[in-house]
C-alpha cells in the first residue's frame, strides 16, 4: 500500500472549498480531513506534498481532443503520447478524444485504429467518444454494441459535407438509437450545405485569405443548425450536446430549449472565449493560425458566452485540441482558405485560461471545477471515479499555484505544434504538481509521468442532471 499525504491547501470541488489535507491511498483518494484535524495530523505517508497557500483541485476532464487526427490532407500534430503529456502539464488528467469510422467503414474498425494509436502511449487517461460519418443500418446496431462497452457518445456533423457530414435523416435515426440505447449524440452544428455555397463564392470573387473562413461560417448558419439539431433531438426523444459553441445566436437557442427543460447540453471552448476573428485578419497568411471550426467569432459574442457559462445554459468548457503546425501545415491553404486544416491547440492551457476568468471575476472558483471537471465528468459517465476530489474517487490531483505568473508561449509549451494562438497572454496562476491516480506525474514544474501509465476508461452513459 502506498500512500501520498497533501498538506495544507484550499480544497476545491464543484461543491465546495475547505482547508483539508487530502490523504491518497493507492491511486484513490482514501479521504479528506480538515486540516490541522486529530484525524488529519494522525495520518502517515511514504510522501507528503505541501500544499500551504495553494488550491488542491481534481484534475481536468477534456472532453474534447483531436490526437493524430488524419484531416484536411494531413493529420493533427499532436499524438496521443505527446498531447497526453501536454495536457498533464497543464492539470487536466483524462481526455476523451474522438475516434473516428471511415466512410464506407465500420464503428469497430474504428474504434480499433483509436485504441492502436493510443494504446501505451498515453501519460493520462484516457477514453474515446465515436465520429459516426456513415449512418447505415449496420452503424446503427454497432451503436448498441459500443455503448455497453463504454463508448458512449457519438458525434455527428452537419458540416463538413463529402467528409463526415451526416443529412437530416441519418441525424434523426442516430438519435432515435442514442435515445433507446443510452449513448448521448454530440453535434458539430453548423449548416455546411450553405456553407459549402458561400466557400465556392468567395472563392471564385478572388477571396481566398484566412479571415474569409470567418466571414462564411456565418453564426446564423451555427444557430440555424443548433436549432434544427434540437428540432430533431426532441422528435427522437434523446438529449443532445451541442459541441464547440461559439455563436451568440447559438446559445440563444440552447438557452431557449433548456427553458422548456429540454435535455439539451452545450460545451464552449478557451478559444472563443478569449479570441476573436480578428485574429484571422492577421497578415501574411498569419490568420490560418486561427482557422477552426465553428469559427472564432467577434469580440461581442464572449459575453454571451460567459453569461450561459454562469447560468449553466453552456455546461462544460472542453478544448477541441486539433493542432496544426504552421509550417507544412496550416500552410497547405496558402491561396485558397478552404484547404487550411482546421483546428487549434489548446490541451495545455484549460485549466490556467478558466482560472484566469476567476481571477478576472468572470467565473466562481468552483465554478471553474464545475466546467473544467466535474460537468465533463458526468456529462460522460466518468463520474464519481473523474472530475472529483471524494473518497473513492481516483486521485487525480492537481496542487494549483494561485499567484504564480506565466506568459503563454510555443517556446515553453509542450504540444506538438510550432505556435501558440496565446503567444505573450499573460495568466495568473499555475499547475504546480499533478497526480494521476496516485501517481506524480508533474513535480514543482519536472516532468516525471510515462507514456503507458494513462489507462482506458470504458464510460457509463451521461450522468448528467438537468
Ligand atoms: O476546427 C476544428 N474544430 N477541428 C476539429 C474537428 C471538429 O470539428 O471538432
Ligand atoms: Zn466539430
Ligand atoms: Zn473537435
Ligand atoms: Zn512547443
Amino acid at each position: 500500500m502506498t500512500r501520498t499525504l497533501i498538506r495544507g491547501g484550499l480544497v476545491i470541488t464543484a461543491a465546495e472549498e475547505t482547508s483539508a489535507d487530502v490523504l491518497v491511498e493507492d491511486g484513490r483518494i482514501a479521504a479528506l480531513a480538515a486540516h490541522g484535524s486529530a484525524c488529519a495530523e494522525s495520518w502517515t505517508a511514504e510522501r507528503t506534498i505541501d500544499a500551504t497557500g495553494k488550491y488542491v483541485v481534481p484534475g481536468g476532464v477534456d472532453a474534447h481532443t483531436h490526437f493524430d487526427l488524419p484531416f484536411g490532407g494531413t493529420a493533427s500534430s499532436d499524438t496521443f503520447a505527446t498531447g497526453t503529456r501536454a495536457a498533464a502539464w497543464g492539470g487536466t488528467t483524462t481526455v476523451v478524444d474522438f475516434a473516428v469510422q471511415q466512410r464506407g467503414g465500420a464503428l469497430r474498425e474504428g474504434l480499433d485504429t483509436w485504441h492502436a494509436k493510443a494504446e501505451g502511449q498515453c501519460a493520462i487517461d484516457y477514453a474515446f467518444h465515436m465520429i459516426l460519418s456513415d449512418v447505415n443500418e449496420a452503424t446503427l446496431k454497432e451503436m448498441d454494441h459500443l455503448v455497453s462497452e463504454g463508448c458512449t457518445s457519438f458525434k455527428l456533423f452537419m458540416a463538413y459535407p463529402g467528409v463526415f457530414y451526416s443529412d437530416d435523416g441519418q441525424i434523426l435515426r442516430a438519435m432515435q438509437r442514442a435515445a433507446a440505447n443510452g449513448g448521448l449524440i454530440m453535434m458539430h452544428a453548423e449548416n455546411g450545405i450553405a456553407i459549402d455555397v458561400l466557400v465556392e463564392q468567395a472563392l471564385a470573387a478572388g477571396r481566398t485569405d484566412p479571415r474569409y473562413h470567418g466571414e462564411v461560417r456565418r453564426a446564423l448558419l451555427e444557430a440555424e443548425a443548433t436549432h434544427r439539431a434540437i428540432a430533431l433531438a426532441r422528435v427522437a426523444g434523446s438529449p443532445l450536446y451541442v459541441v464547440h459553441v461559439s455563436a451568440q445566436e447559438a446559445v440563444a437557442e440552447l438557452a431557449r430549449a433548456r427553458a422548456m427543460d429540454l435535455p439539451v447540453f452545450g460545451e464552449t471552448c478557451p478559444q472563443y472565449l478569449f479570441l476573436s476573428s480578428d485574429r484571422l485578419a492577421e497578415p501574411g497568411f498569419e490568420g490560418a493560425k486561427y482557422v477552426c471550426s465553428t469559427p472564432l467569432r467577434p469580440e461581442e459574442h464572449q459575453a454571451a458566452l460567459w453569461r450561459a457559462l454562469r447560468t449553466d445554459d453552456l455546461q462544460v468548457v472542453s478544448t477541441d485540441h486539433c493542432p496544426f503546425c504552421f509550417s507544412g501545415q496550416k500552410e497547405l491553404g496558402r491561396g485558397d482558405f478552404s484547404k487550411i486544416p482546421n483546428g487549434l491547440p489548446g490541451v495545455e492551457h484549460r485549466m490556467d485560461l478558466l482560472h484566469q476568468a476567476v481571477v478576472e471575476g468572470r467565473i466562481t472558483r468552483r465554478r471553474w471545477i464545475e466546467l473544467a471537471c466535474a460537468a465533463p465528468a458526468r456529462m460522460f459517465g466518468l463520474a464519481p471515479r473523474k472530475g472529483t476530489l471524494a473518497p473513492g474517487a481516483d486521485a487525480d490531483v492537481v496542487v494549483y499555484d494561485p499567484h504564480a505568473r506565466q506568459t503563454l508561449s510555443a517556446a515553453t509549451h509542450h504540444m506538438n505544434v510550432d505556435y501558440s494562438v496565446y503567444e505573450g497572454k499573460q495568466i495568473t496562476g499555475r499547475v504546480e504538481t499533478v497526480l494521476s491516480r496516485g501517481e506524480v506525474v508533474l513535480d514543482r514544474g519536472t516532468f516525471t509521468g510515462r507514456a503507458g501509465h494513462g489507462r482506458y476508461l470504458p464510460r457509463a452513459t451521461c450522468q448528467y442532471v438537468m
